[in-house]
């Protein structure tokens, strides 16, 4: 199970700092919702505001507004800082969007958001309510079919250490394949306009790098399920496996695979 209480200032901020894969695989996203000037946008998960700024400052227009809505209060108050007359950010959950107005919004994103909801049911019709007819939503996740290369290894550093698949938090826990997002889509009533996989390389400096990205993108979550000795034994293995994927000039390189998925709000 996922916790939202452990977050701390210092991942926050490295969040803020080394999230620029969900930066760049967000601004894929903002372009296949085509927003125009003066939309109303609602960030569900928007982390520290990152791509919440970039879409006020080059997708909204002056006229238009984005609402940045998250739930780890460290996070916002770096959003916070991003803030201008089109951009807020707000504490709050995507299970519960009972502040906004039924067909308020244009638009509603969630960027590497999905596969860390267990009701993805009630985000989705909540998302739904707060869409104008013919709104769209847009969702990037993790996919159950074809697992980032990190997860891959902490499956196998799991197996070595004796323990089970289920115990991998911190790696994207509720995950979806391709079918699975296409029919929850549909059942919240979206008309389902494009679900894709794309592969991503990340390159990073060095072992500790990735793991840094892993746990400040995880808030906390990273393989803290684990009494201490567990947990140093996983890392160890993990280290080991990282190295294994350095590249002639030292910097390691690592896949990711994300489902796309561009849903619609029929019109009425
Ligand atoms: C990997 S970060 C992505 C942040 C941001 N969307 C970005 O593109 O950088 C995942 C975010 O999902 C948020 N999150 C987790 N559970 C959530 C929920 N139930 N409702 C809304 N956001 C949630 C986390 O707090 C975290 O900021």
């Amino acid at each position: 199970m996922t916790s939202l209480t452990l977050d701390t200032p210092a991942l926050a901020q490295q969040y803020d700092e080394i999230s620029d894969p969900q930066y760049e695989h967000g601004q894929f996203l903002l372009q296949a919702l085509s927003l125009k000037a003066g939309d109303q946008l609602l960030d569900i998960g928007a982390g520290t505001g990152r791509l919440s700024e970039l879409a006020a400052r080059h997708h909204v227009g002056p006229h238009g507004q984005v609402t940045a809505l998250e739930p780890l209060p460290l996070r916002v108050e770096i959003a916070r800082k991003r803030a201008s007359a089109n951009h807020t950010a707000e504490v709050g959950q995507g299970e519960d969007l009972s502040r906004y107005a039924d067909g308020q919004f244009d638009a509603v994103i969630l960027n590497s958001v999905y596969h860390w909801l267990p009701d993805k049911a009630r985000v989705l019709a909540e998302a739904f309510r707060v869409l104008k007819p013919g709104g769209r939503i847009g969702i990037s996740s993790a996919a159950r079919e074809r697992p980032h290369d990190i997860q891959q290894i902490i499956s196998r550093a799991l197996g070595q250490n004796g323990l089970g698949r289920g115990h991998a938090i911190g790696s994207t826990p509720y995950k979806v394949s391709f079918a699975e997002l296409a029919k929850q889509l549909e059942h919240a009533g979206f008309l389902v306009d494009e679900i894709r996989i794309r592969r991503f390389a990340d390159r990073f400096p060095n072992t500790q790098a990735a793991l840094d990205f892993s746990a400040a993108s995880s808030f906390g979550n990273f393989l803290n399920e684990f009494l201490p000795d567990v947990r140093s034994s996983l890392l160890a293995d993990i280290h080991h496996a990282l190295a294994q994927y350095r590249q002639a000039d030292g910097s390691l390189l690592l896949y990711r695979n994300l489902l796309f998925a561009v849903g619609k709000k029929p019109n009425a």
